[in-house]
């Protein structure tokens, strides 16, 4: 079966775009470098991902969409709400069997809840088009808006590990959580039920 062996030319042959109420997420590519390097280039936004060098330079972000395109161990998307670039979400191919979801959003576009959008978008990409069992994910313990997304969408607090983080060029405390397929599809099948009088 196709979806057993989640190979990393598999992974590039599903990419695809994703559709939410508000947001289009696409994979990027060499005509967004410069939308990319300006929404990434803040130092609140760095030192809460762990490989995003500050600053950040369209040099970096050329990099960035050439290791996507020559098929790196990420499944990335470019967020877009209304047509303009807002920030990115992914997963990370740490192993065959390891996958960690991770994103971003430009300063200007926190607190409306695109994160939680986007996040939800990726991860029913990841439980429908894989066969893994779980997806992990993390945020520093001085991270609660990243925490709150993880919680939403039904990920489980696993326990604390220290991460190093490229842009504050030492390591930190982060907590880190786990989301099993079994309560994403519990989630996605919770539907209302109806109260009458007894
Ligand atoms: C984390 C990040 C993506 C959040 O994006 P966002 O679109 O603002 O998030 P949302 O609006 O979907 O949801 C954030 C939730 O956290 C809550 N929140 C925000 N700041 C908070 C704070 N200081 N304390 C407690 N809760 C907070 C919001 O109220 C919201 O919850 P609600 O919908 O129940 O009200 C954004 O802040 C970001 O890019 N940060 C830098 C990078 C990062 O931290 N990435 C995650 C690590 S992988």
């Amino acid at each position: 079966m196709l979806q057993d062996i989640p190979t990393p030319t598999l992974r590039e042959a599903r990419a695809c775009v994703l559709e939410t109420e508000r947001l289009t997420l696409r994979k990027p590519t060499l005509a967004d470098v410069k939308a990319i390097a300006r929404l990434a280039n803040d130092r609140r936004i760095a030192e809460n991902t762990r490989r995003l060098p500050h600053p950040y330079s369209q040099d970096d972000a050329i990099d960035f969409v050439r290791a996507l395109a020559e098929g790196g161990r990420e499944t990335v998307f470019l967020i877009e709400n209304n047509h303009t670039p807002i920030g990115m979400v992914g997963v990370d191919w740490r192993e065959a069997t390891t996958a960690e979801l991770g994103y971003w959003l430009g300063v200007d576009h926190w607190g409306q809840g695109f994160g939680t959008e986007a996040a939800r978008a990726v991860i029913d990409y990841f439980f429908e088009e894989f066969d893994l069992d779980q997806l992990i994910s993390g945020a520093r313990v001085a991270n609660p808006s990243s925490r709150n997304i993880l919680e939403k969408c039904g990920f489980q607090w696993s326990g604390v590990e220290l991460h190093r983080f490229e842009a504050l060029g030492s390591s930190s405390p982060v907590d880190c959580f786990r989301l099993s397929r079994g309560v994403w599809a519990s989630l996605k099948t919770w539907s209302h039920s109806t109260r009458r009088q007894g």
